[in-house]
């Protein structure tokens, strides 16, 4: 089975502000802060007490956020036959550790049928394995499910939940999505919570109302930028080859970094990916929009050349 107490211990590090190295964010925009060893050496409890007493956040000019180390992850949905998949995986693994240190997390997430095999073979490398889907219960009658613990025994250190393809296939509404998050979260699992505007809905100008509104109904009690992660996903953006331009994603990330204020721990260190045809050659420019911390990526995902490609637009 994979480490998983590897990654946990990495996310409190970078929450905690350990791996800060130098790339602060500030209030308002980028920043790179000068004197900033005095907020470096603080514990991660002292940025908990420091964010979690006001939930209205009251950082200054000068006190530098928590840095937001970028997540590049990819779903493959189902796809995925087991020689194919080992091999993707294992380029990408003896690709990150070859790279040394790099800017990013990489994370894959495999069908259910792969994720074992999957992380038995990049066990030990920085690559992390993820699910597409839990279960709110952790066992029980429920034919075709898979559960949190299921996917932590498995070698999982996260899980998407509330993919637009679950809530328009499935019938997922936002309580199940936070129910989900809540039972991954109790088996020690990382949530990505997926949010996103129909066409009909942007056309109707009511994308951000409904993706703020998918936020705030998503989100379970106890979530912290530990243990969440969102990721915003236009609908029409996903698997068309249309991408959100940069103003509309800037427009939207900002509103949802403005929804967790007071609905989640640690909210301005919470990641906020983006999804939706995104490919190497428009990757450079999202990752630079502000609050996009990374990239959530379907069909690119499935060559490594390409995922690659995305990732090293964040190194
Ligand atoms: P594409 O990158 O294929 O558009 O898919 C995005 C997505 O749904 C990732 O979850």
């Amino acid at each position: 089975m994979a480490d998983r107490s590897r990654w946990a211990c990495r996310w409190r590090g970078i929450i905690g502000g350990a791996s800060h190295s130098g790339n602060r964010r500030f209030p308002g925009g980028l920043g790179r802060a000068s004197g900033g060893n005095r907020r470096a050496r603080l514990l991660d409890s002292d940025i908990r007490n420091i964010v979690c007493s006001d939930p209205i956040n009251t950082w200054n000019e000068m006190e530098p956020m928590p840095e937001r180390r970028k997540l590049i992850a990819g779903n493959w949905k189902m796809n995925g036959l087991h020689a194919a998949g080992l091999e993707l995986a294992t380029d990408l693994s003896k690709r990150l550790a070859a790279a040394g240190t790099v800017g990013f997390d990489m994370l894959v997430c495999p069908p259910a049928t792969l994720i074992h095999p999957v992380a038995q073979a990049v066990a030990g490398t920085p690559l992390a394995v993820g699910g597409q889907d839990c279960h709110v219960k952790p066992s029980g009658a429920h034919t075709g499910d898979i559960s949190a613990a299921m996917l932590v025994d498995a070698g999982c250190a996260f899980v998407i939940v509330g993919h637009s393809e679950r809530r328009q296939n499935h019938g997922e509404d936002d309580a199940l999505v936070a129910a989900k998050a809540a039972a991954a979260h109790a088996a020690g699992l990382i949530a990505i919570i997926c949010v996103g505007e129909t066409l009909e809905q942007r056309e109707a100008g009511q994308a951000l109302d409904v993706v703020a509104s998918q936020v705030a109904g998503s989100i379970p009690s106890r979530a912290d930028a530990a243990n969440t992660v969102i990721a915003y996903e236009p609908v029409w953006a996903i698997g068309t080859g249309k991408t959100a331009t940069s103003a509309d994603v800037a427009e939207v990330h900002a509103h949802v970094r403005a929804t967790l204020a007071g609905r989640i721990g640690d909210p301005d260190a919470v990641r906020i990916l983006y999804g939706g045809s995104v490919k190497p050659s428009n990757a450079a420019e999202l990752m630079a929009v502000d609050h996009v911390d990374g990239a959530l990526v379907g069909g690119a995902s499935l060559i490594a050349d390409d995922f690659w490609g995305i990732a090293e637009t964040c190194r």
